[in-house]
């Protein structure tokens, strides 16, 4: 049996990085760990506790309250992968709503927020056999990974995507609002001073604007099969 292997894939939001992450954690028996929910269960908290509204962010109560939050992924077996568990709830929906997309970059930007992550998500991947998916994993978190992806597709595209998404899910958003989220999160994410989002220069680019999922898993399947060639 081939032996396991740690896949980083970074990119933009909504790039489908989960949707190939969760479709390759299947097919190898991989673990697979959402770095996005973990950013975003912190930012639910500090919404829950009045960290943080449209006008204020009180960073330094966020930070002294760090020692207070535990994140867990709660495996679903008829989901194949695991729930966000933020101090023993699962906050799979709430972290997914457009108000939390609004706030969460001003989190991710936090160094001690990142420092805490990171951590946690060196710990989860000391066995190898895990598909990570973020924006700093090839860069940050797993620096030698033996396979990195980076995932591209324009603006309209992944603001698109996002907006069917949210309205599958009942949600009352405009396509205005969630194309102005995403090139805020875009500027945000690949700006901010700690680890910004960028390509590891040995992660292989995917643009998967004219890519069925298919199409996607199969090309990445590949990397890893020559890998181990
Ligand atoms: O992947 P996502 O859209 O659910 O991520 C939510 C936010 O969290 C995103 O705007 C950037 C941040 N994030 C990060 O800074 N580092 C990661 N490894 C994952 C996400």
């Amino acid at each position: 049996m081939a032996s396991k292997i740690t896949i980083a894939i970074d990119g933009f939001s909504s790039t489908g990085k989960s949707t190939l992450a969760k479709q390759l954690a299947k097919q190898l028996e991989y673990v697979y760990v959402d770095t996005g929910a973990m950013y975003r269960a912190v930012t639910y908290f500090a919404m829950q506790n009045g960290y943080i509204t449209h006008d204020y962010f009180d960073k330094e109560s966020l930070v002294h309250s760090l020692p207070f939050i535990r994140l867990q992924f709660e495996f679903k077996p008829e989901l194949g992968f695991g729930v966000m568990v933020l101090n023993d709830i699962v906050v799979e929906e709430e972290i997914r709503t457009i108000e939390v997309s609004g706030f969460v970059s001003k989190i991710a930007a936090v160094d001690e927020v990142r420092t805490k992550l990171v951590e946690q998500q060196q710990e989860m991947g000391k066995g190898k056999g895990i598909v990570m998916d973020g924006r700093d994993i090839g860069t940050v978190v797993f620096p030698n990974a033996e396979l990195k992806i980076y995932m591209t597709a324009s603006a309209t595209t992944r603001a698109q995507r996002r907006y069917d998404e949210l309205i599958q899910k009942g949600d009352d958003v405009s396509y205005d609002e969630v194309f102005q989220n995403v090139v805020e999160r875009d500027y945000i994410d690949t700006h901010r001073a700690n680890s910004p989002l960028v390509k590891a220069a040995d992660a292989i680019e995917i643009d998967n604007s004219n890519m069925t999922r298919e199409e996607q898993l199969a090309l990445v399947l590949d990397l890893v099969q020559n890998l181990n060639n």
